[in-house]
């Protein structure tokens, strides 16, 4: 009997069959999983990522509480058409500070992960309030109530907490200071010094186009302007990583 012709008693016997493919998949799965949690370049470091602020955060709330991921993706995969229309493909670090994820499954709208920097703030006001007033075809739901609703976090500092239990760097003096940089932000007359050391390249300003009021649009555009532009891809190598 052939090594060949025993492979006929597996085909033939259902259960056995299974039991078999079941051994080669967790073989072949542990090979290719266990690694990762041993290695420590899994997610390759890159300069220039830091944890959310506090306004941001509270926009990326915002964005989850909406469901903003049922439509758009953040995730640029490294194809040439991605890349040609949104940038540099999206790197594991890029996204180490979102709990959780919002890669997304679905794109009925474009994919967001670089969409900071795109529009002005003021686009997204329009965009946000009324989306076919600035794309005629668009099946975009209008979200203008945020632009009346008063941003209320209960508690910036646990949110900031929370974070920093499954694993964000936040530093206590980022805790201490986050109810008064969540206001700060946004507000054009406030000494941004403290904001701007804790969190480089943060939005400084008004957002929604209402100084006076601190709303849910205010942060979430906070947000959306950030999206994709902390890693500066000038000083990045695809192949080696840093120059
Ligand atoms: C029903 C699906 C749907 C939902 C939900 C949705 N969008 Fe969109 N969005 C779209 C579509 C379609 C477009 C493309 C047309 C346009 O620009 O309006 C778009 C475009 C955008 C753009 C412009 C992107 C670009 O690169 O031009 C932004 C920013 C945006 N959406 C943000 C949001 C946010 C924030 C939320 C949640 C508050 C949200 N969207 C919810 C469908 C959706």
């Amino acid at each position: 009997m052939s090594i060949l012709d025993k492979h006929t008693i597996l085909e033939r016997n259902a259960t056995l069959l299974l039991v078999g493919s079941l051994l080669v998949v967790s073989i072949g799965g542990i090979v290719e999983i266990a690694p990762l949690f041993y290695l420590e370049n899994t997610i390759e470091k890159v300069e220039g990522m830091r944890p959310y602020s506090p306004l941001e955060l509270a926009g990326r709330d915002i964005y989850v509480r909406e469901g903003c991921y049922v439509c758009h993706s953040q995730m640029i995969r490294p194809f040439r058409d991605e890349v040609e229309r949104y940038g540099h493909y999206s790197l594991a670090a890029e996204s180490m500070y979102d709990h959780p994820f919002q890669w997304g499954s679905k794109r009925t709208g474009p994919d967001l992960a670089r969409v900071g920097d795109r529009y002005s703030n003021e686009w997204h006001v329009q965009h946000m309030t009324e989306p076919r007033s600035v794309v005629p075809e668009s099946v975009m739901p209008s979200y203008a109530f945020l632009k009346e609703t008063p941003l209320e976090v209960t508690n910036v500092a646990m949110n900031l907490k929370a974070n920093r239990a499954v694993g964000v760097p936040y530093t206590d003096e980022m805790i201490d200071n986050a109810a008064a940089d969540l206001k700060a932000q946004a507000d054009p007359n406030a000494d941004t010094a403290g904001i701007e050391a804790r969190y480089p390249k943060a939005k400084l300003g008004d957002f929604d186009g209402d100084a006076q009021r601190l709303t849910e649009m205010d942060a979430l555009i906070a947000y959306l302007q950030m999206l994709g532009t902390l890693v500066d891809f000038s000083t990045y190598d695809d192949t080696t990583g840093y120059r």
